[in-house]
């Protein structure tokens, strides 16, 4: 095991404690980001920087989102994770208060603020042949713009998934797509590439940006409108992309096969994969 973070100390990740009073344990009371790192680069770090921000900001729970600058290098150069691809995975909870109430601890609670990076490997089948893609109902909470760390609708949802032989779930509220259960998802019609459009409803995707940057730069047509259920059968490819497996073509929708070929998405994920090397250049 490797390091972690905590409240202000790196320590050996199996030494590190948090109280059972702790709000993230008791109620899921905090928020999370998890940064993707090339060959020891943190990726787009100052979009999870403002992400935090925001979250944190809509929960209330008073902390410095900025500690993410600081600690994801640190947490690379401690574990030695210069070479490869790895993860680094942060959250920051409200703090333990002294007794268990729904409401704010007292004025003062010191958050907790957790984190640890691991190296990571691709799975390959979520590349060749792609990723098989299993809809839900979608019965989250109305507020999935937010990155909370109560993800148990998400952890049911992914679940699934696996039981029914998916890789990753996509949740249908309403008609609509709104994204995976884990993932923002992506259609292709007429050769123009969709994806839901942001609201409450949404994770505002580090990667979802990205790929909607590389799409406008290289005139790829592009709309964040959404994708219809009845609209799946039709759609040319369908990806999904997260900070975990970048960018990930689908080669099943609830068991139905997709076209063997996914130009569109091949082109994304190689605009994708040379964004990811402009930035370690810079
Ligand atoms: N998941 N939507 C949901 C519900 C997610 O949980 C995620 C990321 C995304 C993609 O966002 P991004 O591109 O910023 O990773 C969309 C993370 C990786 C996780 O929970 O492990």
């Amino acid at each position: 095991m490797g390091t972690a973070y905590l409240n202000g100390q790196y320590l050996p990740l199996e030494e590190a404690r948090i109280s059972p009073l702790d709000r993230g344990f008791l109620y899921g009371d905090g928020v999370y980001e998890v940064v993707h790192a090339y060959r020891g680069f943190p990726f787009r770090l100052e979009a999870h920087v403002s992400r935090l921000a925001r979250s944190l900001g809509e929960l209330r729970i008073e902390a410095d989102p900025g500690v993410l600058r600081a600690i994801v290098p640190e947490l690379l150069r401690r574990d030695s994770l210069g070479a490869g691809e790895s993860l680094i995975y942060l959250q920051v909870t409200r703090g333990a208060a002294p007794k268990r109430q729904h409401a704010f601890p007292p004025p003062g609670t010191a958050p907790t603020v957790f984190a640890f990076a691991w190296a990571f490997t691709p799975l390959p089948e979520w590349y060749n042949p792609g990723v098989r893609l299993v809809t839900l109902p979608d019965d989250r909470w109305a507020r999935c713009d937010i990155k909370t760390t109560a993800l148990i609708a998400n952890v049911m949802g992914h679940q699934r998934a696996n039981e029914a032989g998916g890789h990753e779930g996509i949740f249908i509220r309403d008609g609509a797509v709104t994204e995976g259960t884990l993932s923002n998802v992506w259609a292709v019609f007429g050769g123009e590439v969709r994806t839901a459009p942001l609201s409450n409803l949404i994770l505002p995707g580090v990667k979802r940006a990205v790929v909607l940057e590389c799409c406008r730069n290289a005139g790829i047509p592009v709309r964040e409108e959404p994708i219809l259920a009845h609209e799946l059968p039709a759609a040319e490819e369908v990806f999904v992309t997260s900070t975990v497996h970048d960018v990930a073509p689908a080669s099943q929708v609830d068991g139905r096969k997709m076209p063997a070929g996914h130009p569109v998405t091949d082109r994304i994920r190689a605009l994708f994969r040379q964004a990811v090397t402009d930035e370690a250049r810079d």
